[in-house]
């Protein structure tokens, strides 16, 4: 069983893409609505939290974790993978969402963490995420060990999640996309970056907002196929952590907060109805 991870409704967007792309695999998910949203949170408390959820997903039999949170595996995955699990949990493995985005960037695996021979690859990316997310530069500071000419611009959307996960309607979601993409443009002097990276697993549900704010021309990079996509050639290298979901039961998902409340608005991230369960 694999654990997939998030603050709260983001990582079914993930969950959504890794179901569809690896139907016999089971999954485990876990939402923290309780201690949501995470985007606003200081690093050590999003550090403190994300161990302590892993754990839970360990304890409950997941020997591998997926971060479907890009602030949790911002601020957390590297530090959670040098100090802790080769220490406490040498054979289980934490991934991170943040990982697969980096390497469509720039083309570069993850292994690689220097800019390979050859002409570089030059661009502009716009990186949308949480406040948490662009303070860690995580983002800049990956892309650029791999891919120093492509140049990164960061714009923090610190409404945005809430107002997601408080069911907004569409016009008011839409008028706040637009907001902050006026607002990363202004920092450009007027123009517009080359690709941009929605940071952050509640994005998908306003991809829509973003491609019409800007524009045809921007590329825009769907993290939740890429992380499928990468999930599917981990499973393949490392066998051992892929499992059968014989019974064709669907994933199990677990939430710190109140399953009711969690689970009448699940269908919007997940795509179809969904039940929680309250974690022990
Ligand atoms: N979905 C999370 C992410 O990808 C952020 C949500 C939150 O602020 O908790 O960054």
């Amino acid at each position: 069983m694999i654990g997939v991870f998030d603050s709260g409704h983001g990582g079914l967007t993930v969950l959504r893409a890794l179901t569809a792309r690896l139907p016999d695999q089971p999954f485990l998910f876990l939402g923290d609505h309780a201690g949501a949203p995470y985007g606003a949170r200081p690093a050590e408390e999003v550090y403190g939290l994300t161990l302590a959820n892993v754990e839970r997903l360990f304890g409950l039999g997941c020997e591998l974790v997926l971060l479907a949170c890009n602030t949790a595996a911002a601020v957390a995955l590297r530090r959670l993978q040098q100090d802790w699990l080769t220490r406490t949990y040498p054979a289980r493995r934490v991934l991170g969402v943040f990982v697969p985005m980096v390497e469509a960037v720039t083309h570069v695996p993850w292994q690689i963490k220097r800019p390979p021979l050859g002409p570089p690859r030059t661009m502009t990316v716009a990186v949308f995420a949480t406040p948490r997310t662009v303070a860690s530069r995580a983002y800049p500071a990956e892309i650029a060990r791999r891919a120093p000419a492509i140049a990164v611009v960061q714009q923090a959307c610190p409404e945005l999640v809430p107002h997601i996960e408080a069911g907004a309607p569409d016009g008011e979601l839409a008028a706040l996309v637009t907001h902050y993409v006026e607002e990363l443009r202004r920092g450009m002097g007027g123009g517009l970056p080359d690709a941009a990276i929605l940071g952050c697993t509640h994005y998908p549900l306003v991809a829509e907002a973003f491609r019409d704010a800007l524009t045809e021309e921007v590329e825009l990079f769907d993290q939740p196929s890429l992380v499928a996509d990468s999930l599917a050639r981990y499973l393949a290298r490392h066998p051992r952590f892929a499992g059968s979901d014989s019974a064709g039961s669907g994933p199990r998902l677990l939430t710190t907060g109140d399953p009711d409340q969690v689970g009448a608005v699940a269908a919007r991230f997940f795509g179809r109805p969904v039940a929680f369960e309250t974690v022990g």
